[in-house]
């Protein structure tokens, strides 16, 4: 299929995160495949040759780790607020040295070397939420690659039960938060405002002819005595693709599919077991070209 010449306006997930950035780490913390997520993709930058690229790096959550352990990250992300929060935590952890950041599009990002490695963790490649972005995302990936270079990422595998359980509203979390009246910095504990909590609640509207959703989250600010004080809205936009779908994007971008697991512990995907979608596709070296031409 060809590619669509589209103009390359940064897409809604960016500007949206810049909203987002301060929920971020209560997201991940209470989200459901962060936990699994985390080693599967630290494993894959350590084990890898020469250069890893992870784009949609965030706020570094998978990067600094894997920066932490020795491995070298060039992150690449459109949001300030997150390319912010990433250099904070690589700043905690002493590992700026390990961690370069680069503002930029999964579209049309380059690099100076080509890379070993280039991940998209974390259902990431949903923001990208028309198929014509998608597949000018794995050009693009395709491009910055070097010949026998790997492309992993993981979509959501939407089935009938995920789309029930996200159209349903649910308490994300809850947690103390500060309190919006200034403490005074010479006051007593006693003239202090009694701790607020914030409830971080999420749903999701959800577009099955479109295989998009918007995810709706609130923080309501809560006084002690239970009556809402603020309430404040976010929203992601994302989009999902079939396995199918996934397969003829990448082989149709010329990857080669190397594996495709159902899950994080490397389950060989099937049907009836699966509860991601995680695929690796290699870019074919030189020589592979030459073989299956000469065979
Ligand atoms: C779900 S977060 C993933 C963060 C991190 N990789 C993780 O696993 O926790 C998605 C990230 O992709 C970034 N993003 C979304 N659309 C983008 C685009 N078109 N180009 C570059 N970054 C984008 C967002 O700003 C956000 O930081």
């Amino acid at each position: 299929m060809p590619v669509a010449d589209a103009p390359s306006v940064p897409a809604g997930g960016a500007h949206e995160y810049d909203h987002f950035a301060d929920i971020y780490d209560v997201w991940t913390e209470t989200a459901a495949s962060t936990q699994a997520n985390l080693p599967f993709y630290v494993d894959a930058y350590l084990a890898a040759q020469g250069p890893v690229v992870e784009l949609g790096v965030g706020d570094g959550r998978v990067a600094v780790r894997a920066a932490a352990r020795g491995c070298p990250v060039i992150g690449v992300d459109a949001s300030t607020a997150m390319l912010d929060l990433c250099r904070a935590r690589a700043t905690r952890e002493g590992v700026t040295d390990r961690v370069d950041l680069r503002q930029a599009d999964f579209r049309d990002f380059t690099l100076t070397e080509p890379a070993d490695l280039i991940a998209l963790p974390y259902h990431s490649i949903g923001h990208l939420t028309t198929l014509d972005d998608k597949r000018r995302a794995l050009h693009q990936v395709f491009s910055q690659l070097r010949p026998g270079g790997r492309f992993i990422f993981d979509d959501f595998l939407m089935t009938p039960a995920l789309i029930t359980q996200m159209r349903q509203v649910q308490l994300r979390a809850m947690y103390p938060s500060s309190s919006s009246s200034p403490t005074p910095a010479s006051g007593s504990s006693a003239s202090r405002p009694p701790e607020q909590d914030t409830f971080l609640w999420v749903t999701s509207l959800v577009d099955e002819s479109s295989q998009s959703l918007t995810v709706v989250t609130w923080e309501d600010l809560v006084h002690p005595d239970g009556r809402l004080d603020t309430r404040r809205y976010r929203r992601l936009s994302l989009s999902w693709l079939l396995p199918a779908q996934a397969r003829q994007l990448l082989e149709e971008t010329g990857f080669e599919v190397e594996a495709c697991f159902g899950d994080f512990h490397r389950t060989p995907f099937a049907d009836t077991t699966a509860v991601e979608q995680v695929w690796i596709a290699r870019r074919p070296a030189a020589d592979d070209a030459h073989a299956s031409t000469t065979t």
